[in-house]
């Protein structure tokens, strides 16, 4: 069985202090917890101070977002090399914000998740549907171009580095989750994508999260299909109560 992956994206949220307070509170609940992955993304000004607060725990740190350059005049930036700096193991890359409210498209975040694997990092890279998209039956071609444009160009040792996450944008933040089968559904059709680009081993390898509106009353159902490796936890991973809530409901 792949190892599931239960990642906090706390996005813009957080202080100093209480960054430092929820990372400490995660790592002391996941001490007991060897039979899943746990990460929380910070914001980045705070990606040190959580390192820090998660120094010797089971819990890995990640970052948001990066850019590709290595160096250089990028304003505002970060690189894959500063973020395995501060001691980062995972990126979020393509999240639906990023995609929607900052324009960033296919060729730039497949940009990013080369420099994020040539630097040694493990890339979360989220794809979803629009609710439009769904409502007009065009999920699996959305899916399906996220898929060939944000993942383009990676070696089979590649694509088993990366960790996707599939959060149907209507679903992110908005309290409506996609039903367990609704996206069971589309973790099939991932998985079939691995098995046609790449092979066999790395469909079975590839850890494929589902992302949107997860809270601990829906884990289990989620987080208990078949080709569910994990859960990509936005609102819900602010507190320790329902993250681990939510880690709680994995399959065992
Ligand atoms: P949500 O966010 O859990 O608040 O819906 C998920 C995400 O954006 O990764």
């Amino acid at each position: 069985m792949r190892r599931q992956l239960i990642a906090g994206n706390w996005k813009m949220n957080t202080n100093r202090a209480s960054a430092a307070a929820l990372a400490e509170g995660v790592a002391k609940a996941a001490a007991s917890i060897t039979d899943a992955d746990l990460a929380v993304s910070p914001p980045s000004c705070y990606l040190e101070t959580v390192g820090k607060a998660l120094r010797g725990s089971r819990v890995a740190l990640g970052a948001q977002n990066m850019y590709f350059e290595k160096d250089g005049a990028f304003t505002g930036e970060l690189s894959a090399a500063m973020l395995v700096d501060l001691g980062c193991k995972y990126v979020i890359l393509g999240h639906s914000e990023r995609r929607h409210i900052f324009g960033e498209d296919d060729p730039l975040i497949n940009k990013k998740v080369l420099a994020a694997l040539a630097a040694g990092l493990a890339p979360i890279v989220c794809l979803g549907e629009l609710l439009a998209d769904r409502e007009a039956g065009r999920t699996e071609q959305v899916v399906r171009t996220q898929f060939d444009g944000s993942l383009a160009g990676l070696t089979p040792e590649q694509i088993c580095r990366v960790v996707i996450a599939y959060e149907p944008v209507w679903a992110i933040g908005t309290g409506r989750t996609a039903t367990p089968q609704q996206a069971e559904e589309v973790h099939l059709i991932l998985r079939r994508l691995l098995v046609d680009k790449y092979n066999g081993e790395a469909a079975n390898r590839v850890i494929i999260q589902y992302g949107g509106s997860v809270k601990p009353d829906n884990a289990v159902e989620l987080l208990g299909q078949p080709n569910i490796d994990g859960a990509l936890v936005g609102g819900a991973s602010l507190k320790v109560e329902p993250f681990l809530g939510i880690v709680a409901g994995r399959k065992r």
